[in-house]
């Protein structure tokens, strides 16, 4: 007979964390269909058309003010994106450049006069900006009561050591003025960066308990209850990374005799949530000890190690949070595609949630492109930005029968209609198309551009 030991002292809970927040559940994810029509993306043209030929563009999100709300200036249409140079999309070394892009992210814009032809701006941080090698997510927001100023809330990561053994990842902000004339959109200022906060170890995992923690994306709002600023991010359940019990609350309702696939303690996803100081947004005040991070919103224990870029729209009194996710971080044998999810409040930011449509997911990549789009972005008019990953050939190359094209660049922007606990895929339109819900609020005069002497 063979004995197997148990060290039952490490399957606790974490001894810190009280709260769980509201759970996306695996009896939820069991939910999870591919395919369905009403929550899948349209299939992805071979022959899409590209934004910039000398730059990969992947995460993206239009200027938008502290409600949410996807704003113009002075009539011009405003957006970021992680970038990576390139020589050319049809340059031969374009996939291999793709799969790296993480390690060269820089945050660049774009404008538009209608919002669907855009123009590439460059760099948006300076930078004298950088205080670690690569930017990934966050978001642009005019900064409420003042008539040009910007705030980049984005993730300064990477190695800080060149032997690539120390990852840090801060939630961070930079800030600058936004500019304008008849031919274009400008800059001054993103020159410094103010560290907000990071993994705590108590409310979100932290490197030492989890070596694939994630602490990054802050999206920054109003929370119309209590006229707060809040940020949401991504993060992961404090504890020892595979110590967790699967237990009666992360199944949920399952089917008589489901047994918990095994990996599924390796699920451990949350969205974090952290409140700033009375006052401090006024002035622009985002270190650290203005923020108090908070317990998680919604955790994933048992379903997927990853929520991602987690957003809120408030919309008929109820408040959704909508993230994006893999089909690689389901765990326990789940299965779901890439694409967005989402959870539904019916009583403010702090929930309780449950995740839309029974399962959580809101639009899904078709199971005949299933990396195909990704980074799925929804405003308040449930318009939906996302962006080109990989698009496999209709027809693979014989001797080659992952054939696909590298996408780079922005798809066609899509709308769902936010029923309640349910969203419906409604509505296709432009490769990168963006609808301003407001023009901002100043005066139509033109700014003057610093000519180098
Ligand atoms: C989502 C994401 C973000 C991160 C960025 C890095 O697509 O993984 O979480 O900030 O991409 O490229």
């Amino acid at each position: 007979m063979n004995f197997q030991i148990v060290d039952l002292s490490i399957q606790k809970p974490h001894p810190i964390l009280r709260h769980y927040g509201s759970r996306w559940t695996i009896a939820d994810a069991l939910k999870v269909r591919t395919d369905d029509p009403t929550t899948t993306l349209p299939p992805i043209a071979q022959n899409f058309p590209v934004m910039d030929d000398k730059v990969l563009i992947w995460d993206t999100g239009a200027l938008r003010d502290i409600h949410g709300r996807t704003v113009t200036f002075k009539g011009w249409h405003v957006m970021w994106s992680l970038a990576a140079t390139c020589i050319s999309h049809a340059d031969s070394n374009i996939a291999q450049e793709w799969q790296s892009r993480n390690n060269s992210a820089f945050i660049g814009y774009w404008y538009s006069r209608d919002g669907l032809a855009w123009t590439w701006g460059g760099r948006l941080l300076q930078q004298s900006a950088d205080l670690r090698p690569w930017e990934w997510s966050g978001s642009l927001v005019m900064r409420e009561g003042t008539d040009a100023t910007l705030d980049m809330f984005y993730t300064s990561c990477g190695y800080a050591d060149t032997a690539r053994t120390d990852f840090e990842s801060v939630v961070s902000v930079s800030t600058g003025t936004i500019r304008s004339d008849e031919t274009g959109v400008w800059f001054d200022g993103f020159s410094t960066t103010t560290e907000m906060f990071q993994a705590d170890g108590v409310n979100y995992a932290n490197e030492a308990e989890d070596a694939y923690w994630d602490f990054r994306d802050p999206h920054i709002f109003r929370n119309p209850d209590d006229g707060r600023i809040y940020a949401l991010f991504e993060g992961n359940v404090p504890g020892m990374r595979g110590d967790f019990i699967i237990g009666d609350r992360e199944m949920g309702p399952v089917p008589p005799g489901y047994q918990v696939g095994s990996g599924a303690q390796y699920g451990a996803a949350a969205i974090g949530i952290a409140r700033l100081k009375e006052g401090a947004y006024e002035q622009g005040a985002f270190s650290g000890e203005n923020w108090e991070l908070l317990p998680a919103l919604i955790t994933s224990l048992g379903v997927n190690d990853q929520t991602e870029r987690p957003h809120a729209v408030f919309r008929d009194g109820l408040t959704y949070i909508f993230t994006i996710s893999h089909h690689s971080t389901y765990s326990g044998g789940l299965q779901g595609p890439d694409g967005l999810y989402g959870f539904v409040s019916r009583d403010g930011i702090f929930g309780p949630y449950v995740p839309l449509n029974g399962s959580g997911l809101v639009l899904g990549n078709p199971s005949s492109q299933p990396y195909c789009t990704y980074s799925h972005f929804v405003d308040p008019q449930g318009y939906v930005q996302a962006f080109i990953n990989t698009v496999p050939a209709p027809v693979p190359a014989p001797d080659n029968p992952a054939t696909y094209r590298i996408g780079g660049t922005l798809m066609p922007t899509v709308r769902i209609a936010l029923n309640g606990e349910q969203t419906f895929l409604t509505e296709v339109h432009g490769y990168g198309q963006i609808f301003a819900q407001s023009a901002w609020p100043v005066s139509n005069t033109p700014d003057a551009r610093q000519v180098a002497s």
